[in-house]
C-alpha cells in the first residue's frame, strides 16, 4: 500500500446526493433488527448511502442550523471523519464530514484501514468494512459553558449519533459496529485530525456476506 498524501484540506470537496427525508422501514422495526456485525462482504457503498448515514449522525435539519442528534446547547462539539475503503464515486481517503454544506473535505489520500485497524486492537473489521466513522469531539467548544460536565455531555452527544447511524444503516440493509478499544493518538495520526480534535468512538459499515 502507498503512502498516503496529504491534500490541501480547502481544495478537495465531494458535494453529496441530498438525503432522503423517508425510508422503507419503521423504526421499531430497525431497532429490533439491529444487530452488530463485524465480517462484511467485500462490496462497495454508494456515495447515496455515505451522504444518508453521515446526514442520520450530524445532519443539519433546521434553518438554525440544529441537527439529526441533540447536543447540550446547540454547541455541536463532534467532527465527524470517513474513512473510505470502497464507496463507488469517490477515491480511498480520509475524509471529514461538513454539516453545514452536506459535503465532504479530503483530508489524506490512499486507503488507510489498515493503519486504522492497526490503532484498533487488530479488530479485522476495521480493514474490512467498506466504510468507517471516526468520531472525534473539540472539548472546548462546550467547556466554557458547561465546564467538568462538558465531558459527560460529550459521550451522551455521540451515543445519540451514533445509534442514529446505527438505526439509519438498518433501515439502508446495511450492518454496523461500534468500537470503543482502540489507542486514541494512533487513530488520531491516522486520520490526520487537528490537534484539538479527540476520537471518541469508531463504526464499521458495510453489507452482510452472503452465506
Ligand atoms: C461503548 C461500546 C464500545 C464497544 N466496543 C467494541 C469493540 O471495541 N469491539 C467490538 O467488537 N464490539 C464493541 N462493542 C459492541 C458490543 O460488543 C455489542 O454491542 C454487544 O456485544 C451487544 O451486541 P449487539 O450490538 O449486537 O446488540 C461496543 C459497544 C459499545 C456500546
Amino acid at each position: 500500500m502507498g503512502k498516503a498524501m496529504i491534500i490541501n484540506k480547502s481544495k478537495e470537496i465531494v458535494k453529496l446526493p441530498a438525503p432522503r427525508f423517508d425510508g422503507n422501514i419503521p423504526v421499531e422495526t430497525a431497532l429490533s433488527k439491529r444487530r452488530s456485525v463485524r465480517s462484511y462482504a467485500a462490496e462497495a457503498l454508494t456515495l447515496a448511502e455515505v451522504s444518508q448515514l453521515l446526514w442520520s449522525a450530524q445532519g443539519i435539519t433546521d434553518s438554525r442550523g440544529f441537527r439529526t442528534a441533540p447536543s447540550a446547547g446547540a454547541l455541536y462539539p463532534l467532527e465527524l471523519y470517513i474513512v473510505a475503503g470502497m464507496v463507488r464515486g469517490i477515491p480511498a481517503g480520509i475524509y471529514k464530514y461538513r454539516p453545514h454544506t452536506h459535503e465532504l473535505s479530503k483530508i489524506l489520500d490512499g486507503d488507510l484501514r489498515a493503519q486504522l485497524c492497526g490503532a484498533a486492537l487488530n479488530q479485522s473489521s476495521v480493514k474490512q468494512a467498506p466504510l468507517v466513522f471516526v468520531f472525534c469531539a473539540v472539548h472546548e467548544r462546550i467547556t466554557g459553558k458547561y465546564g467538568n460536565r462538558s465531558i459527560q455531555y460529550v459521550y451522551m452527544e455521540v451515543g445519540h449519533a451514533s445509534q442514529n447511524v446505527c438505526l439509519q444503516a438498518v433501515s439502508l440493509d446495511l450492518w454496523t459496529l461500534t468500537i470503543g478499544a482502540f489507542y486514541d493518538d494512533r487513530v488520531k495520526t491516522v486520520i490526520n485530525a487537528m490537534a484539538d480534535e479527540h476520537p471518541l468512538y469508531i463504526m464499521t459499515i458495510g453489507r452482510l456476506k452472503s452465506e
